[in-house]
């Protein structure tokens, strides 16, 4: 998969292409990872790419004429983008089921926008536009390294384990269940039983239902749309009834 960052802060993008798995994907070719400076768009020779607002405010608004050369760039690129999204805190919220989507490109084009963002006439130059939650940064880069790390994992190859985010976090539409590892006891703090038996079927049933529970305390909000068998529901009757067995 090849992903091109349009960005101010290019050094930013590129400190994310060399380090941990990311960087191992870049290096094992399973990833091509490009930043490119909007400023090579000012049109200018100081660079500015950004200029007061129409109707006054605080803060200055990227130029539209600079986001439309870059996705020109982009678009004329070899090989042409599958997909160009702007990051904005106005965008549709990035999912699991949005990233699932973004790792299917082959070209993945994200403009960051900086100080107020972009003139609104570049909305309509882009596929889409993606927010990763209900807060402002100071800028689009970590909203796209957000989406760098996550369809990179997704790709085949990037995770050791094939399997490994199968069973991730809202892939299947549930918080993770709790993991624990070596020591045995922290302060006080053991593990529970279950996890030493040995028995698998046992292991399972108890992750899917801690699975339940966590999202139940954490994110209610998440199964209204998870898929949930009877065993689930009755578990979850049970959990909300405070009728809560501790396995
Ligand atoms: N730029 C500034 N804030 C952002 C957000 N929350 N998501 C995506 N891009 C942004």
């Amino acid at each position: 998969m090849r992903i091109t960052v349009y960005t101010l802060f290019p050094h930013l993008i590129e400190a994310w292409r060399s380090e941990a798995l990311v960087g191992r994907a870049v290096a094992r070719g399973l990833l091509h990872l490009e930043a490119r400076d909007l400023r090579r768009f000012a049109g200018n020779r100081t660079g500015r790419v950004d200029d007061a607002p129409y109707g006054g405010g605080a803060g200055m608004v990227i130029r539209v004429d600079v986001a439309a050369a870059a996705i020109a760039e982009a678009r004329a690129d070899d090989p042409e983008p599958d997909e160009v999204a702007l990051l904005s805190p106005a965008g549709a919220p990035l999912t699991q089921a949005v990233v699932e989507e973004l790792a299917t490109r082959r070209h993945l084009v994200l403009l960051c926008g900086r100080y107020e963002g972009f003139d609104a006439r570049a909305e309509a130059l882009v596929d889409r536009e993606v927010s990763i939650g209900d807060f402002v940064l100071m800028g689009g880069e970590l909203a796209a390294l957000c989406v760098v790390e996550a369809t990179a994992r997704l790709l085949p190859g990037v995770l050791g384990d094939a399997d490994s985010h199968r069973q991730d976090s809202f892939t299947t539409g549930l918080l993770d269940y709790p993991e624990y590892t070596r020591p045995l006891e922290h302060e006080g703090a053991g593990v529970p039983d279950v996890l030493r038996s040995g028995h698998h079927a046992e292991v399972a049933k108890w992750r899917r239902r801690e699975a339940l529970r966590r999202t139940l305390e954490r994110r209610p909000d998440l199964l209204e749309r998870a898929p949930l068998d009877d065993d689930d529901r009755r578990w979850l009757e049970e959990l909300s009834a405070g009728r809560d067995v501790d396995l």
